[in-house]
């Protein structure tokens, strides 16, 4: 076997015995202080890139650790020749869980039932109901078809918006268009946002489209900090729509404690926990990979240079 893999992460250990056990043998590792280990031909790369590029003039493939992919374009390395993979893993069904999780708190107000229980105090309310709520997913692919299908699950009208007709992997995805966008917003008691950072859907999320959202409305964000205008959601809160946001990521991160986001009762935060790439998870699409990789069949969850995610 020629091809040596260059695996950089913060615990390259760890993360290089559990691509083996998924693996079944020893593979080729090196790493950034390993003789020669420009003469990789494939990068697992588990956290954030080294900052300075690295030359590696035999790479053929990049894995990456996370499913977000912006930060590979402009870097060297991915050259036109070499394919980008991302890490898919159980994302779909964390996100999900998280959506729900915080939505389901805020609905049957959880908090209240914490506060009561503090107090010991009995004191009865109506649950609100997610059934015959409506719940719009905004960047309709992978991710979202699980949302959606645990929505359904509650009795919720789902509605997708996509680029495209096609998902990732080729399957034709029940979503509309982004001509039905305003008129979505406008419907939407939950808004999901799950669009990659790309230069298209940098601060998307605007005045102009939270002006077109339902007064009331929850808006999620659990995928790029940059795909949201942070003072036109701020503005948009104070006029109620959004009612409310949950929101695990930010254009700065981590959030500094003097975020005109903070502190407020309509804006839930998260320290970037929604969709975590684990080490099994990397693991799994790791080496699923490299057996396509060596067996010469096409890679899974390849990155589209020309789409920009
Ligand atoms: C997490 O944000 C990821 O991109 O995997």
């Amino acid at each position: 076997m020629s091809d040596r893999i260059l695996i950089t992460d913060t615990d390259p250990e760890t993360l290089s015995r559990a691509v083996e056990a998924e693996w079944g043998r020893p593979l080729p590792w090196s790493r950034l202080d390993s003789r020669r280990f420009e003469d990789a031909s494939v990068w697992l790369c588990a956290g954030a890139p080294p900052e300075r590029p690295i030359r590696l003039a035999k790479l053929r493939w990049i894995h990456s650790g996370w499913a977000g992919v912006e930060s590979w374009f402009g870097r060297p390395e991915w050259a036109k020749d070499v394919a980008l993979t991302r890490t898919v893993g159980d994302l779909p069904q964390r996100m999900a869980q998280y959506v729900f999780g915080y939505l389901l708190t805020r609905v049957l107000d959880v908090p209240e039932a914490m506060r009561q229980m503090g107090e010991r105090s009995w004191r009865r309310w109506v649950p609100d109901s997610l059934v015959g709520r409506n719940l719009l997913i905004v960047g309709m692919g992978m991710v979202g078809v699980e949302v959606a299908a645990v929505a359904r699950a509650f009795q919720m009208h789902v509605s997708g918006v996509r680029r495209g007709s096609r998902g990732a992997d080729g399957r034709v995805l029940d979503a509309r268009g982004a001509e039905d966008l305003p008129a979505l917003l406008a419907w939407a008691h939950v808004v999901v946002n799950l669009l990659p950072l790309t230069p298209e859907t940098d601060s998307f999320w605007d005045a102009r489209r939270f002006a077109l959202m339902r007064p009331g409305a929850v808006f999620f964000n659990v995928a790029r900090g940059a795909t949201v205008d942070e003072k036109a959601l701020l503005r948009g809160l104070d006029r109620g729509r959004p009612g409310m946001a949950v929101l695990d990521v930010f254009r700065d991160e981590p959030l500094p404690p003097e975020h005109p986001l903070r502190g407020r009762d309509d804006v839930w935060i998260t320290p970037h926990v929604a969709g975590v790439s684990t080490v099994p998870a990397i693991a799994r699409d790791f080496a699923e990979n490299w057996r396509r990789f060596t067996a010469g069949e096409p890679l899974r969850y390849l990155v589209d240079r020309a789409r920009g995610y």
